[in-house]
């Protein structure tokens, strides 16, 4: 084993220069890692221009050796950030949620605050998006179009960190446990706050393993979240809610968190089967934040 390898195993991704968790090196791309816990920045790429089959290849093995990828700098056309989503897989648009604010581009979702607007905090709350659905969204790719650096910050918590610190015992309790999940919640938000369209249907309720596998890397990460997950799969909510409420704070220990300071052109992809993630709710009244989101197609948890 060479040196750079001997530091990236021992210390982790970030210690050493361009290279992955296990000491392969990136050629065509660079790869810092951000903190410990999670997250790297990668350069050396224009997304808007067509990616080759390698930059491709590299671009994927960061996204799963760090979980948050964060390309600075870019200028993303709509047609492009669809087209860099594919990567991943098929874009999907937001199962409840329609908005018709990018012409010919029904799948992003503007995520917006105007200058003047009231914000009451629509994500200030860790979740993982839909995962009411039977196959819940690899992941969602966010192009930051207007922002004050330093205010409405997304945080993301790792969930594979965070279930390989549980203890063996409760490894072992939750082995093979469900969870249902709902969208209940999204639904009485929405139309209280009459954030988009009225939502009138939702799906019935799906049941998920608690800890799923990640096949790229077979790490496990804990796959319940305080917004969708209503109780554990044969128990009643009362029992669940020690078992859930344990771990919704352990999974936001300080230790386990990136928070991403926004600056405009950021293109920042996570990977929402083993992260949380929270905006703070920050905003100054003036402030301008707008976000164009992409979702990548997921598969059923397992
Ligand atoms: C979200 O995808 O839940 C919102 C993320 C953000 O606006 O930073």
């Amino acid at each position: 084993m060479d040196d750079v390898a001997q530091i990236a195993t021992a210390a982790g991704p970030s210690a050493a220069p361009n290279v992955d968790s296990s000491g392969v090196p990136y050629k065509r791309i660079t790869v810092r890692r951000l903190c410990g816990a999670l997250g790297a920045e990668v350069g050396g790429v224009d997304l808007a221009q067509p990616l080759d089959a390698e930059v491709v290849a590299e671009i994927r093995r960061a996204f799963y050796d760090n979980h948050v990828i964060c390309f600075r700098g870019q200028d993303l056309p709509p047609a492009s950030q669809m087209a860099f989503t594919r990567i991943f897989g098929k874009v999907e648009q937001h199962p409840l949620y329609r908005s018709a604010q990018i012409d010919g581009f029904p799948e992003i979702l503007v995520l917006e605050h105007k200058a003047g607007e009231y914000y009451n905090g629509r994500n200030d709350i860790w979740h993982a998006d839909v995962t009411f659905a039977e196959r819940p969204p690899l992941g969602s790719i966010l192009h930051c179009r207007a922002i004050w650096e330093g205010f409405g910050d997304t945080m993301f918590a790792n969930l594979c960190l965070a279930y390989e610190k549980l203890s063996d015992g409760m490894k072992r309790a939750l082995s093979g446990m469900k969870a249902e999940h709902s969208a209940a919640i999204l639904l009485v938000r929405n139309n209280r706050d009459k954030y988009n369209k009225p939502i009138e249907d939702i799906p019935p309720p799906v049941l998920h393993p608690v800890v799923r596998t990640l096949p790229e890397t077979g790490r496990k990460a804990l796959f319940v979240n305080s917004a969708y997950t209503t109780r554990l799969a044969d128990m009643t909510v009362e029992e669940s809610k020690p078992i859930l409420d344990y771990l919704y704070q352990f999974g936001t220990r300080p230790d386990f968190i990136y928070r991403h300071r926004w600056r405009v052109g950021d293109v920042v992809m996570f990977d929402n089967r083993c992260l949380w993630h929270y905006v703070a709710n920050d905003f100054p009244p003036q402030m301008h934040r707008r976000m164009h989101r992409t979702t990548a197609e997921g598969d059923a948890p397992a």
